[in-house]
C-alpha cells in the first residue's frame, strides 16, 4: 500500500480549479460545461444541468426516449426542410430556444426547455451546429487518423517523450490500419488560444508526474475536443468535463473500497469511525462539534472533497484523517502509452470505418482494458490497496 505525504501538492492541484474558460464556444454551451449558468425552464420551472447534448446526444443526432422522439438538430438537417417543419434559419433557431416554437410557428414540446441565452451564445451555437459535422471529423483523413499529446511549457520533453512511447506502443501492436487508417502521433505545445488543435482527432494522456492543468483541459474540451487519460482530478472537473475519459476509477469504486477496508485503514484501537464517500457525508461530518470527532477516525474519499477549504477543515478537525484517492493506473510512462494505444485500437476498431469524436469516445468509455487488475476507461472495476493512495492528513494521537 502506498502511503504518501502529498498535503502540499494535493491543495495546489485543488487551488488550481480556476474559473471556466472565458469566451464561450458554442461547443461548450451545447455540452453543457456550465450547465448550471444556463438559465432553462421546462414550463416556466427553471432547471439546471439541462445540457442541449444530454437530450440531443454529443453529436446532436437524436435520440429516441421511450415513445419521445428527440429530433437531431445539427445544422445540416435544421437547414433542411422536413415533412413536419419548413426549415430554420438563425432567427428562427433563436425563436425555438427562447420561446419554444417550431419553425412553422407551433409550439414545441414541453420537453424542450425554454433558454434564457443572450444573443452571442445562440449565435455561438448555431455557428457550432452548423460545423458541427465537419468538427467531428477533425483530423481524419481517408488513411490516417492524426493524436496529439498536449505539451506546455513546462513539460514540453516529457510530452515528446510520452509520444515517442506511443510510437513504440503502437509498433508493438503490429502498427495496425485500423478501418483503413493507421495512427498518426504528433506532440503540440499547447496554446489553447490557438488554432493548433484544428487538425487533430483526439488527445491522449499526460505525463504521470506533470500537472496537466485544468485550464488546459477546459481549452481543449471547450473545443469539443476529446481528451483520454488526464490522471486522476476531482470528481467535480470529471462532471465538468464531459469529453475527458479519465483512466482511474470513479467515486463507486472508491466507496466501495472505503466500506471493505476501513477497518484495517485506520490506526486501530476502539476509536469511533466515520466514513464520506460523498460530499454529502463529508458536510455532515464536518458540522458535528469538536468534541464529537475527538479521538475518532476519518475516512475520506477524494470524491467527497469538493472545494479547498473542504480540504483545510479537514485537516484541522482532531481526529485521525485519511484521504483516500485513486492511484494513476499506470506505473511508468511506457505503462501509459501502452494503455492509451490499446484503447485508441480498440476505440477506432469498434467506432467503424464512418468514425466520429462522438463514436470514438463512446466506443472508448465502454472499453475496458485490464491493468493491475482494474478497468481503465473511466470504469468502476474491482479495486485493491495498490490501486490506491492514502493520504494521512493527522495522524492518531496516543
Ligand atoms: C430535456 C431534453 C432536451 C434538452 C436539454 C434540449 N432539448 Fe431540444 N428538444 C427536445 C425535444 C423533446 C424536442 C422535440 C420537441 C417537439 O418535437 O415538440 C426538441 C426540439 C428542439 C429543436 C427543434 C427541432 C425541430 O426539428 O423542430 C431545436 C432546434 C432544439 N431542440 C435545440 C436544442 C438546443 C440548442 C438545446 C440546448 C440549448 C436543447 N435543444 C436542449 C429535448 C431537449
Amino acid at each position: 500500500m502506498r502511503h504518501c505525504l502529498l498535503v502540499v501538492s494535493l491543495f495546489g492541484v485543488l487551488a488550481s480549479i480556476g474559473p471556466a474558460i472565458g469566451g464561450e464556444s458554442g461547443s461548450a454551451i451545447f455540452r453543457g460545461m456550465r450547465a448550471s449558468d444556463r438559465a432553462a425552464t421546462i414550463a416556466g420551472v427553471p432547471q439546471t444541468g439541462l445540457r442541449c447534448s444530454g437530450c440531443h446526444g454529443r453529436d446532436a443526432s437524436g435520440a429516441v426516449a421511450g415513445s419521445a422522439v428527440i429530433p437531431p438538430v445539427d445544422g445540416r438537417t435544421l437547414r433542411e426542410p422536413a415533412p413536419t417543419r419548413p426549415a430554420y434559419d438563425p432567427a428562427l433557431f433563436a425563436r425555438a430556444l427562447r420561446d419554444g416554437l417550431r419553425s412553422d410557428g407551433r409550439p414545441l414540446a414541453l420537453a424542450m426547455p425554454r433558454y434564457g441565452l443572450e444573443e452571442a451564445q445562440i449565435d455561438a451555437l448555431w455557428l457550432f451546429l452548423s460545423q458541427l459535422e465537419a468538427d467531428e471529423r477533425r483530423g481524419v483523413e481517408a488513411g490516417r487518423v492524426r493524436f496529439a499529446v498536449a505539451a506546455q511549457p513546462g513539460n514540453r520533453e516529457e510530452a515528446e517523450a510520452l509520444r515517442l512511447s506511443l510510437e513504440r506502443a503502437w509498433r508493438a501492436l503490429g502498427s495496425p490500419d485500423v478501418n483503413g487508417r493507421r495512427a498518426e502521433f504528433v506532440s503540440i505545445l499547447a496554446d489553447p488560444a490557438s488554432r493548433a488543435f484544428d487538425d487533430v482527432f483526439a488527445v491522449l494522456g499526460s505525463e504521470p508526474g506533470t500537472a496537466f492543468g485544468t485550464g488546459l483541459l477546459d481549452a481543449l474540451v471547450a473545443q469539443g475536443i476529446p481528451v483520454v487519460g488526464p490522471a486522476h482530478l476531482p470528481s467535480r472537473d470529471r462532471e465538468r468535463l464531459p469529453d475527458v475519459v479519465w483512466l482511474t476509477p470513479g467515486e463507486s469504486a472508491l466507496a466501495d473500497f472505503i466500506s471493505r477496508n476501513a477497518g484495517t485503514l485506520r490506526d486501530a484501537g476502539d476509536r469511533v469511525e466515520r466514513h464520506a464517500t460523498s460530499a454529502r457525508d463529508l458536510a455532515a461530518i464536518l458540522a458535528l462539534p469538536e468534541a464529537d470527532l475527538a479521538g475518532t477516525s476519518l475516512i475520506v474519499s477524494i470524491f467527497a472533497v469538493k472545494t479547498p477549504s473542504d480540504l483545510e477543515r479537514l485537516a484541522e478537525a482532531p481526529a485521525e484523517t485519511l484521504l483516500v484517492r485513486p492511484a494513476p493506473p499506470f506505473a511508468s510512462r511506457d505503462e501509459l502509452a501502452d494503455l492509451l494505444a490499446s484503447l485508441v485500437r480498440d476505440g477506432l476498431a469498434e467506432s467503424g470505418r464512418d468514425l466520429t469524436r462522438t463514436r470514438f469516445l463512446e466506443a472508448v468509455d465502454r472499453s475496458t482494458v485490464g491493468i493491475r487488475g482494474r478497468s481503465a476507461g473511466g470504469g468502476d472495476g474491482p479495486m485493491s490497496s495498490d490501486d490506491v493512495d492514502l493520504i494521512r492528513l493527522r495522524p492518531a494521537r496516543r
